[in-house]
């Protein structure tokens, strides 16, 4: 049996993070540069049913009946059997790498999950929905993020952009004309489970607040989508600087997130925001292809860890 092969993107949310997950649409693309890859391979030497598990990015090297059944990769792999009815696989290795930082907003988990639950059904013999997959896949989410919207198993495992609604029906859209982004890593790790359970609190205390803070970038994100559609996506940097006064009031930005966000907009960006969880990871500066290396030398020197120049088509 030959070995099977999946790959998956990562992702950007483009407009309306934390709002999503209080049900306001939110906009996200996936992100080619970056990829997670599982690779399956029969192991006739193997017993039945013995499934080996490597993930050197993360120092695994086990089987899956050694990991504790909530842990992601063994729920990952267990509701896919159960998904196709197998209940006695043949013995395999699983191998997972990933080039997708972790804890950045960069949707790394999902991405595992969804190159996972693709090779594992296509070695099986029974390959799996994209809508299937993505329903796994959020399954998975929800250990890693206590309560996801569902919008990073959804773009990831769509692999195109999407216009998401939580409980709705999947909408993706096309891009009419590509723009430009650089990605700027603070380095600073923020699980997103943290900041949506401080939000929650805060929501709980003051919900007329944060409401209307939701209502707000949830209009930011469609007004998002109809410029991308009509192909102009300059218009986008307004957007994009609104998104981000509100993610403040809302508090899940960081002072590394906004020294960074200031320091694109002074290199000619021409908007800026966080970009996922917030408190760290990931901020996105909308640039022009002339402006770009300009941008992404300023945010290395207002401290990003790492930067990524990308194109959104
Ligand atoms: O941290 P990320 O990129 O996985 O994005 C989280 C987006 C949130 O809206 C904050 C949470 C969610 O589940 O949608």
């Amino acid at each position: 049996m030959p070995a099977i092969t999946a790959t998956a993107p990562g992702k950007i949310i483009l407009f309306g993070e934390h709002a999503v997950v209080y049900n306001r649409p939110a906009i996200a693309v996936p992100l080619q540069q970056v990829t997670a890859r599982a690779v399956v391979m029969a192991e006739p030497r193997f017993s039945n049913g013995e499934i080996h598990i490597l993930a050197p990015d993360v120092g695994l090297d086990t089987y899956l009946a050694d990991l504790p059944g909530d842990q992601p990769l063994a729920l990952a792999i267990r509701k896919t059997l159960a998904a196709l009815s197998v209940s006695q696989p043949p013995a395999m290795t699983i191998r997972l790498t990933s080039t997708i930082p972790q804890a950045a907003g960069l949707g790394s988990g999902a991405a595992i999950s969804v190159a996972l639950i693709r090779a594992l059904s296509v070695f099986l013999g029974q390959s799996l929905s994209t809508e299937q997959i993505s329903d796994i896949a959020f399954e998975v989410e929800k250990y890693y993020h206590g309560t996801p919207s569902g919008i990073d198993n959804t773009v990831i495992a769509y692999n195109q952009p999407v216009y998401f609604i939580r409980g709705m029906p999947i909408e993706t859209f096309r891009i009419a004309v590509p723009f430009y982004l650089v990605i700027g890593d603070t380095g600073v790790k923020s699980p997103t489970s943290l900041v949506v359970g401080d939000l929650r609190q805060r929501w709980w205390a003051k919900p007329e607040y944060y409401e209307d803070l939701f209502t707000a970038a949830g209009q930011i994100a469609a007004a998002g989508r109809d410029v991308i559609e009509r192909g102009e996506p300059q218009m986008l940097g307004p957007l994009l600087d609104e998104n981000q006064a509100i993610l403040q009031k809302m508090d899940v930005s960081s002072t590394e997130l906004d020294r960074l966000v200031a320091a694109a907009r002074t290199a000619g960006a021409l908007g800026a925001k966080l970009s996922g969880g917030g408190r760290g990871g990931n901020m996105i500066a909308l640039v022009e292809p002339d402006t770009a290396e300009g941008v992404a030398l300023a945010l290395k020197s207002n401290g990003a860890a790492a930067t990524f120049n990308c194109v959104v088509r």
